[in-house]
């Protein structure tokens, strides 16, 4: 069986993922920040438990020693961990931004540059990132987490392109909104709180909070679990409720038509 290694499973979609592969008979290495947040999980024993920091490039080494030292060379690696920064453009502070990005797409990428030389090399595996509808189109006070995975879509994008000869394969996943404790959250408004916004951030927490309908996190594993089984070179899966069908406007619709529409539904 093939082995997978998914970071960020002590909760929502990761671990969702981790259930679903093990289910399937595939090897499992799930990293977390706090292997002890696993203690109480209902895993089977056969699924290893490793310590992964995404700011800690040490531990990704580690990781991927005892992975290999368990299950040998590591066949998909999914890069599911990540935390959302929320508030408007003005609110975030600098060094809240530069933490975001430092955990969010320099960590991810200190992953990607661990395990793909391994990859390149043998001519095989897979990298599966997990992104979000918000990598193709903004959200209002989502903006620095949307940059975010905008960058990480191009960089997958980059790979796609850079190993299209080889056995080595990319997949985006974009899921919609699903309902984790990174969705449920709720907005926060930034460091710098300003009156203007924090009306606005506030409206738009209601209107958030009375429509919540986001999917479960299985619905995100499946799709991750499917990417992983799909030997061709697509690159992106759409996620979940309602993913595909505002993908698929983003892709059609002039810009002014929908950030119209995105203005109606979510501005506040
Ligand atoms: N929920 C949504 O609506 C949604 C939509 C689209 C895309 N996504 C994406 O789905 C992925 C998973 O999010 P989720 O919704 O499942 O949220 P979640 O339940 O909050 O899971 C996030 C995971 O990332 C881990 N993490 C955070 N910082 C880390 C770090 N420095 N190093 C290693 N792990 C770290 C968290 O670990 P700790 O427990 O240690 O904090 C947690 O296990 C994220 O990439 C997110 O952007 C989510």
């Amino acid at each position: 069986m093939p082995t997978v290694l998914i970071t960020g499973t002590s909760s929502g979609i990761g671990k969702a993922t981790v259930e679903r592969f093990a289910a399937a008979g595939w090897q499992v290495v799930a990293t977390m920040r706090q292997p002890a947040d696993a203690a109480d999980f209902d895993w089977p024993d056969d699924v290893l438990v490793e310590r992964l920091d995404l700011n800690d490039a040490n531990s990704i080494l580690l990781a991927k020693t005892a992975a290999e030292a368990r299950f040998g060379l590591v066949d998909v690696v999914v890069n599911n961990a990540g935390y959302g920064l929320t508030g408007a453009i003005e609110t975030c502070s600098e060094a809240q931004v530069r933490a975001f990005f430092e955990t969010n797409l320099f960590g991810t990428l200190r992953v990607i540059r661990t395990f793909l030389p391994q990859m390149r090399e043998r001519d095989a595996g897979m990298l599966i990132n997990v992104s979000s509808i918000g990598g193709r189109m903004t959200f209002p006070f989502y903006g620095y987490y949307n940059a975010g995975k905008h960058a990480l879509e191009s960089v997958s994008e980059a790979i796609w392109l850079e190993l299209h000869d080889t056995g080595v394969r990319v997949k985006l996943i974009e899921p919609g909104f699903t309902q984790t404790d990174f969705a449920t959250g709720g907005l926060q408004q930034g460091e710098h709180e300003i009156p203007f916004y924090a009306e606005r951030i506030e409206r738009l927490t209601q209107r958030l909070q009375q429509g919540q309908s986001g999917s479960p996190p299985t619905a995100i594993a499946e799709a991750i679990f499917r990417a992983a089984n799909d030997p061709s070179s697509r690159l992106r899966y759409s996620a979940g409720k309602y993913a595909w069908l505002l993908l698929t406007l983003r892709r059609w619709l002039p810009d002014r038509v929908f950030m119209n529409l995105i203005r109606r539904a979510v501005a506040p």
